[in-house]
C-alpha cells in the first residue's frame, strides 16, 4: 500500500514508542516523516531506520515546550518536503505520584511537555498549514492529530488518585482539540486520539512508580489495571496505528473536532 505517497507528516516524540510505530507505518506507506524528539539520538536512530527500509525521513531535535524548536520542526518539513500535511502532536510525559504530593514544579512540567507542547505545536503547525493548497481536490490543506488518552476521560477510576496532573493535561488536550478544530475549520481537521494501557516506556514507569506507591512487586499495577481490559491483552503501539492511518486519509476528511478511544473496551461509550 503506497497511498501515502508524498504526504508529509511530522511527529513529535516519535524516537520511541506510539510516534515511532505510527512513523515506521506511515514511512511504509509511502509517507515522507519528519521524525522529531527530544532525544535527538533516537530521533536519528528512527529516521535511519526508515531510510534503510527505503523510506524517506528527516530527523531534528525539538523541545516541544519550546515555540522557536516547533516552528523550527515545520520549517524543516517545508524545507525538506515542500508542504506539512499533517502533525500528530504525539511527545508526552508522565509520573504517578499520590495527590497530596504532587509539587507545583510537578504540576508544570507536566503541563509544559502534555499541553503547552501540544498546543505550541499545533500553532506551528497551523501557521503553515493555512498558507498551503489543499491536500487534494475536496481536500483539506492539513490534519492535525493530537495524543490524548483515555485518562483524559474518566471521571473516577483506580489511577485517579496518582495521576491527576496527567489525567487533568490530557483532558486539556481533549478541549484544546475541540478549539483548534473549530478555529481552523474548514480548512484543517484536528481530531485527537484516546489510547488506553499500551505497552511503551511510559508504561514501565508507571508501573514501577505505581508500584512503589502501593509497597507491590514491580509488574504488579500493569499486571492488575491490564487485566480489567475487556479485549483480554494489553494494548501494542501498532494498536494505535491503525486509528492514525484513518486519521490522515481520505477517509476521514469530514470528520474533526472528535477524540476517539481506542482501549480495548476499557472506556465505552
Ligand atoms: N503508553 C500509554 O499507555 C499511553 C496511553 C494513552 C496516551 N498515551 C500518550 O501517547 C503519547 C506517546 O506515549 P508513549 O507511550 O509512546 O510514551 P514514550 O515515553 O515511550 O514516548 C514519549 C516520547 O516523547 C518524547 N518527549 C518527552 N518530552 C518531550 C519534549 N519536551 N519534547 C519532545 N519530545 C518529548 C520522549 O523523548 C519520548 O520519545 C504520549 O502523549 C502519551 O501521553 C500513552
Amino acid at each position: 500500500m503506497e497511498d501515502f505517497q508524498g504526504t508529509t507528516v511530522a511527529i513529535t516524540g516519535s524516537g520511541q514508542g506510539i510516534g515511532r510505530a505510527m512513523a515506521l507505518r506511515l514511512a511504509e506507506r509511502g509517507a515522507n516523516l519528519i521524525i522529531s524528539d527530544i532525544n535527538e539520538d533516537n530521533a536519528s536512530a528512527v529516521a535511519d531506520e526508515i531510510r534503510s527500509a527505503g523510506g524517506t525521513a528527516a530527523s531534528l531535535r525539538a523541545d516541544v515546550t519550546q515555540a522557536d524548536d516547533c516552528e523550527t520542526m515545520v520549517k524543516t518539513a517545508v524545507h525538506a518536503f515542500g508542504r506539512l500535511d499533517a502533525m500528530v502532536c504525539n511527545a508526552g510525559i508522565v509520573q504517578v505520584k499520590p495527590f497530596l504530593d504532587i509539587t507545583a514544579a510537578d504540576w508544570d512540567a507536566m503541563f509544559a511537555v502534555n499541553v503547552k507542547g501540544a498546543f505550541l505545536t499545533m500553532q506551528a503547525a497551523a501557521r503553515q498549514m493555512l498558507t498551503q493548497e489543499p491536500m487534494g481536490e475536496s481536500r483539506p490543506k492539513g490534519k492535525i492529530i493530537s495524543m490524548a488518552s483515555i485518562a483524559g476521560r474518566y471521571a473516577a477510576g483506580p489511577m485517579a488518585p496518582i495521576i491527576p496532573h496527567y489525567r487533568a493535561s490530557k483532558a486539556s488536550i481533549i478541549s484544546m482539540t475541540h478549539s483548534a478544530s473549530f478555529t481552523f475549520a474548514p480548512h484543517i481537521t484536528v481530531n485527537a486520539i484516546c489510547p488506553g494501557l499500551v505497552e511503551t516506556d511510559m508504561w514501565k514507569t508507571i508501573d514501577a512508580q505505581w508500584s512503589a506507591v502501593e509497597g507491590w512487586e514491580t509488574g504488579t499495577a500493569w499486571k492488575t489495571r491490564t487485566s480489567a481490559v475487556p479485549l483480554g491483552r494489553p494494548q501494542n503501539s501498532s494498536d494505535v496505528v491503525g486509528l492514525a492511518e484513518y486519521l490522515l486519509s481520505p477517509a476521514s476528511d469530514y470528520m474533526t473536532g472528535q477524540s476517539i478511544n481506542i482501549d480495548g473496551g476499557l472506556t465505552m461509550g
